[in-house]
């Protein structure tokens, strides 16, 4: 684990109950948007792991406030959601999703899954804690099963990776870790797995958060 993704993960440790309210003010600022965002993630996630089979297993890392394993559960996957945050952990429960604290860089996965999902979180992650991930996953998955993620575009960037607070509505008190990613250095980090890239798309509006969003299969 980089001491990056470490340090990283104490601050969400600190600030998971401001990072709470800071999503649900951010939400409210353009309601039309959060809504066709959460729609258009939706549509991916149905897409990405309804051909799985039925009551598929799916692991999502970083969970923070479990809305998205919630969605998984609710059209009838097998999901246990997770995160570091004992705040994010104990915000999970309250909504009824089965969570277990899980720190992708030095735990286990507690069991085998059909599928995976990292999303929003490999923005934490330097480019060697993503190619172990990567590995670890694939060992965590059942033959067939698929891991999805997304990172955050290189090209729209000056740097490979900074710490940041983000102003406004995203800001924290204190500054996380992020990396960017060139499209052809994730396919060539996948490349050095066994996974198969079975889908692709790039997402994000007229902001600077473009995203790449990666589908494999093992
Ligand atoms: C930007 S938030 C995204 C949360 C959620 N997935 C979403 O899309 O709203 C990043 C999340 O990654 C988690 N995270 C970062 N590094 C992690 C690690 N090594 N293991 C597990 N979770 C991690 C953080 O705790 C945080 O919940």
């Amino acid at each position: 684990m980089s001491e990056e993704n470490r340090k990283t993960l104490n601050v969400y440790d600190q600030t998971a109950k401001v990072y709470l309210s800071n999503s649900i003010a951010h939400d409210a600022i353009d309601p039309e948007k959060a809504k066709r965002k959460s729609m258009n993630l939706k549509v991916f996630l149905g897409k990405t792991f309804s051909p799985l089979i039925d009551h598929a297993k799916i692991f999502e890392i970083g969970s923070a406030d479990g809305e998205t394993a919630k969605y998984l559960r609710r059209i009838d996957f097998d999901v246990t959601a997770s995160d570091v945050a004992d705040d994010f952990i104990a915000e999970i429960a309250k909504k009824g999703v089965p969570v277990v604290k899980f720190d992708a860089m030095t735990d286990e996965f507690p069991g085998k899954y059909d599928g995976v999902l990292a999303w929003r979180v490999l923005v934490h992650f330097t480019p060697q804690d993503v190619e172990r991930l990567l590995v670890k996953v694939y060992d965590a998955l059942n033959n067939y099963g698929r891991f999805a993620f997304n990172v955050i575009n290189r090209e729209t960037r000056e740097v490979d990776c900074e710490w940041v607070d983000f102003p406004g509505e995203y800001h924290m008190g204190a500054e996380r870790f992020y990396c960017y990613y060139r499209e052809e250095d994730v396919r060539a980090m996948i490349a050095k797995t066994k996974f198969r890239i079975i889908d692709f798309h790039k997402e994000g509006g007229d902001h600077r958060n473009k995203w790449l969003v990666f589908v494999l299969e093992k």
